[in-house]
């Protein structure tokens, strides 16, 4: 709409291309939006909808951004009937502001003909994305840096989603190593604790399967025999020894049954669950590849690629003892994504810690020759850190996971009894459970989702549940206030008319707001960076709930409430969409 306007009017002007210009055109309150949301709105005054960025082009052009955006701004005469109401320079940029009276109907009607699907596009068609995420260890804790990756995951995987994309979600289990011998050889030492781990299957195994693994591995520093003898079973493991194979299975298939509760919990699933146990009928074949392409060399008995060329130490492929690592399965993995999949692009959701591993996977596939190297993506993220009250746990160490969710579905849950009273006449008692959970739930993710995901997260129980901060149960709030508002109305009068009896500037920010949609998205599932949504919807809300403290939606005059309904309903809908793509889920009444 808008958009293609000022490309038009510019290439009349220039001899620069459509496409170039498009490139050049940012909106920078999406770009750059105020921190938080919490604004006062109406900052586009001063920023203009859109922004031509000069010194972009200073290279073709050959002067400064200053004089080519105040040359180029004079010649720029919009039409009187245009969508663009006027064109100004402001240092390196040339700033194009909308006519609010044409550009707002346009939005509603936007919004209105596509429906639930508003914002959601079709630019990657036929293409299909990868995206490994979440990818606990078996027989290992499934901690709060796992939770990073399955929610950041699980966000990308609607975000691709809604933009036509085909997603493949696969949970990469670290299902085989060495602790399935340490396991297995501490199985054999501990029959009868096993056959009730094993039979009886309570509540906490994957916690028990942890401990045991992590008791096992203490006991080998005093005792280094039991190395040898874990080394010895997973070698038999290795081999396909039937016993086992039977135990791996077993202990495989009891931390899944944990890991798909609090899945369950979060409303993640996956299209596959992979594991790196399924690398092991290529990854001779693959090792072989790179050994015939001469790229690896023996050093002190270990299989290795060089990478000092590239800055990086060597990725190390096998031991001296024949063990495969982490890099070789990871290597061969990829190479059967790409068999399977061809995708367009694979993305690993995996904490940053990790970072040179996938540069030296990222390397060897590259050097190996395959020119789909380049469309590996590491979507990194940051530490979870706690702050305020320690969490303790069974371990000290990790937090698990687990504890985290029940504690703060309890805190939800508190929260709510002490508002009984409040909420008596909006929720059935019976269904104060589940509506504690969501919002409860909502909160954890949203935490995990409101910053950069490079950032670390502060996890601080009080902040991420409160109703009026930045969080999940703001949103969540928010939308509960409108669908109320829509409740209290007579929902079965017609939408209103075109839109120009927007009249107030709040009203103005706000549609155009809801016209950012769909470049938000888009511009999500480029940077892979949820929070970009996440930011725009507290934006979106702080908004609506500084209009709603000034101005009445539902009054007596019948056409300003049934404007004011419509806009309404369409924030409604918005909101619901973005928190849907984050992942979050919406509680009945709050
Ligand atoms: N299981 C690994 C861990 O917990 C993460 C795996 C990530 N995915 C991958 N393809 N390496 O550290």
């Amino acid at each position: 709409m808008l958009k293609e306007e000022i490309v038009k009017l510019i290439t009349a002007q220039s001899d620069l291309s459509s496409d170039e210009i498009a490139e050049l055109l940012e909106k920078p309150h999406v770009l750059r939006p105020a921190i938080g949301g919490i604004t006062e709105c109406g900052n586009n005054e001063t920023k203009g909808d859109y922004a031509l960025a000069c010194f972009k082009l200073t290279q073709k052009i050959k002067k400064s951004p200053q004089a080519i955006a105040s040359e180029l701004a004079g010649q720029l005469k919009p039409a009187p009937d245009s969508l663009i109401a006027s064109v100004k320079p402001a240092g390196g940029y040339i700033n194009f502001f909308a006519n609010p009276v044409k550009l707002t109907p346009l939005i509603l009607e936007a919004i209105r003909q596509k429906g639930s699907q508003y914002g959601c596009s079709e630019s990657g068609r036929g293409k299909t994305i990868v995206i490994d995420y979440s990818s606990p260890n078996i027989a290992k804790p499934f901690g709060i840096g796992h939770l990073r990756s399955t929610v950041i995951g699980h966000a990308l995987y609607n975000i691709y989603a809604a933009s036509g994309y085909k997603c493949v979600g696969l949970n990469y289990l670290g299902d085989w190593g060495t602790q399935f011998g340490m396991l297995i050889a501490d199985y054999k030492r501990n029959r009868e604790l096993y056959q009730q781990l094993l039979y009886k299957k309570f509540q906490f195994i994957t916690v028990s399967l942890a401990e045991r693994y992590a008791a096992y591995n203490e006991e080998t520093k005093s005792n280094p025999d039991l190395l040898d003898q874990a080394r010895l079973e997973f070698q038999k493991l290795e081999q396909g020894d039937p016993e086992n194979l039977e135990l791996w299975r077993n202990f495989k298939e009891l931390s899944l049954t944990e890991f798909q509760r609090i899945y369950k919990l979060l409303g993640v699933e996956f299209d596959k669950y992979s594991g790196e146990s399924e690398v092991n009928r290529d990854i001779d074949r693959v090792i072989g590849e790179i050994q015939r392409k001469g790229l690896s060399e023996i050093s002190d008995g270990a299989l290795v690629v060089k990478l000092e060329k590239y800055g990086m130490p060597p990725c190390l492929l096998r031991k001296s003892d024949g063990a495969t690592l982490y890099a070789a399965r990871d290597i061969t993995a990829a190479v059967q994504r790409y068999e399977t999949y061809k995708f367009h692009k694979l993305i690993y959701v995996v904490g940053a810690d990790q970072k040179l591993h996938f540069r030296q996977v990222f390397k060897v596939l590259d050097l190996m020759g395959y020119d789909w190297a380049k469309d590996c993506v590491h979507v990194d993220f940051g530490l979870v850190r706690l702050s305020g009250e320690k969490m303790s746990t069974r371990k000290g160490q990790t937090v698990l996971l687990e504890e985290v969710l029940d504690k703060t579905i309890e805190l939800s849950r508190l929260a709510m009894q002490n508002r009984t009273a409040e909420l008596k006449d909006k929720v059935e008692p019976s269904k104060v459970e589940t509506v504690a959970r969501t919002v409860g739930i909502g909160a954890v993710v949203f935490n995990d989702l409101k910053n950069q995901r490079i950032k670390d997260v502060d996890f601080n129980w009080e902040q991420i549940l409160s109703f009026d901060g930045e969080t999940g149960p703001y949103l969540q709030y928010t939308h509960t206030r409108l669908a109320s508002l829509m409740k209290k109305y007579d929902s079965s009068l017609p939408p209103a008319g075109p839109g120009s009896e927007y009249k107030l500037p709040e009203e103005v920010n706000l549609i155009k707001q809801m016209g950012d949609f769909p470049e938000i998205i888009q511009r999500a599932a480029d940077k892979y960076e949820p929070s970009i949504i996440s930011n725009y919807l507290l934006n979106l809300a702080g908004s609506f709930n500084r209009y709603y403290r000034y101005h009445r939606i539902i009054s007596d005059d019948a056409v300003l409430t049934q404007s004011r309904i419509t806009l309404g309903r369409y924030l409604q809908q918005i909101i619901s969409q973005g928190l849907n793509l984050l992942g979050i889920k919406l509680p009945e009444a709050m």
